[in-house]
């Protein structure tokens, strides 16, 4: 028998301003058509001056904690996917944590940006698994608007704000794909790519958070290239088909590479969970709050298999397989 990390509830947060593809048209020269057509995004959700990343991600985790039918207490591990957290330091996850009453256990932040979720998701399996930590709060939070430059048609078009969180607890199972949890999670990065998306200048640098930057079609090209590897490794690693899998929840940056990754699967469009349409590009927040509407809406069900696939600045990549 070996311990794994299950799945116990999920939740999410959105902001509550909406802002459409014509709403940013009056700000920069864009169009809904050209936004629609290059990424599948119509809206997305921006957090107002209370909506901060750990206010959001302190309303997912209490929305994930009420699906498990679990109290706070009962929480000793909580860890944070963010590139907006509230302060430079100390962690966002201290303020959760502190926010949702505990006065034990430990937290922290991951930084993968837009992979952040699986690293994050990774990150609590291990402790799960080693022992370390039973009940885990995994969260992506992003406040991603606020590092925006709103003249930049090319970036401000793609991104949103929001949370998603999973708590994990732990079970026993045989070591093999017929176990419930977490089957197996595979992260990558490749630093040599990290001007290609990031921000210009940092605390470390220019004493500022900056704004985004982004080669767009090297991202675009590499990400292709890295989900498609990331599935297969993914699958291998547990002796699976693409058919066994019931759900893809793929990291939302645009709606063109999540269809090559369901082709390169053979996944059908209905197989796929896509909020991209209303959300846009959330970063970390985007595969949990994808979660967390699919289960709500009863698409996910206990004992199926869902596949999470992610890929953002660093480059860093990855995968997690997971039966529900
Ligand atoms: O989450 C982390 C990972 N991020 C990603 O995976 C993002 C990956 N990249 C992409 O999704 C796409 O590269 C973008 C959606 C960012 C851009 O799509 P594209 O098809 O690669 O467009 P492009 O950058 O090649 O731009 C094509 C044209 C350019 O005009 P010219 O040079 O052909 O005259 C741009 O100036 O579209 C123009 N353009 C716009 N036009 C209207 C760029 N942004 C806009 C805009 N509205 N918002």
């Amino acid at each position: 028998m070996i311990r794994r990390s299950v799945v116990l509830g999920c939740g999410g947060y959105l902001p509550k301003k909406i802002v459409t593809n014509d709403d940013l048209a009056k700000l920069v020269e864009t169009s809904d058509e050209w936004i629609v057509k290059r990424t599948g995004i119509k809206a997305r959700h921006i957090a107002g001056p209370d909506e901060t990343t750990s206010e959001m991600a302190l309303a997912a985790a209490r929305a994930a904690l009420a699906d498990a039918k679990i109290e706070a207490k009962t929480v000793d591990l909580i860890v944070i996917a963010t590139t907006t957290p509230d302060n430079t330091f100390p962690a966002t996850a201290a303020k959760v944590q502190a926010k949702l009453g505990l006065e034990r256990g430990f937290a922290f932040d991951v930084q993968a940006v837009c992979s952040g979720f699986v690293y994050a998701l990774a990150v609590a399996d291990n402790f799960i698994r080693l022992g370390q930590a039973r009940t885990a709060l995994v969260i992506g939070a992003e406040t991603f608007s606020r590092l925006l430059d709103w003249n930049d048609r090319v970036t401000c078009v793609l991104f949103g704000d929001g949370a998603g969180a999973l708590v994990l607890g732990v079970e026993e199972g045989r070591g093999d794909k017929s176990d419930r949890g977490i089957l197996s999670t595979h992260l990558h990065s490749d630093g040599r790519y990290y001007d290609m998306l990031r921000t210009e200048g940092g605390p470390g640098t220019t004493g500022a958070s900056g704004h985004v930057q982004m080669e767009g079609k090297e991202v675009f090209r590499h990400a292709v290239v890295r989900l498609a590897e990331v599935v297969d490794e993914a699958l291998a690693a547990n002796d699976m088909k693409p058919e066994e899998i019931d759900w893809l929840v793929p990291h939302q940056a645009n709606q063109r590479i999540i269809d090559g990754t369901a082709k390169k699967l053979n996944m059908a469009s209905e197989r796929v969970v896509t909020t991209i349409a209303e959300h846009a590009n959330t970063s970390a927040a985007s595969i949990p709050l994808a979660l967390a509407v699919a289960v709500k809406d009863g698409r996910i069900k206990r004992g199926q298999i869902v596949l999470l696939d992610a890929m953002g600045g660093g480059f860093t990549w990855g995968a997690a397989l997971i039966r529900w």
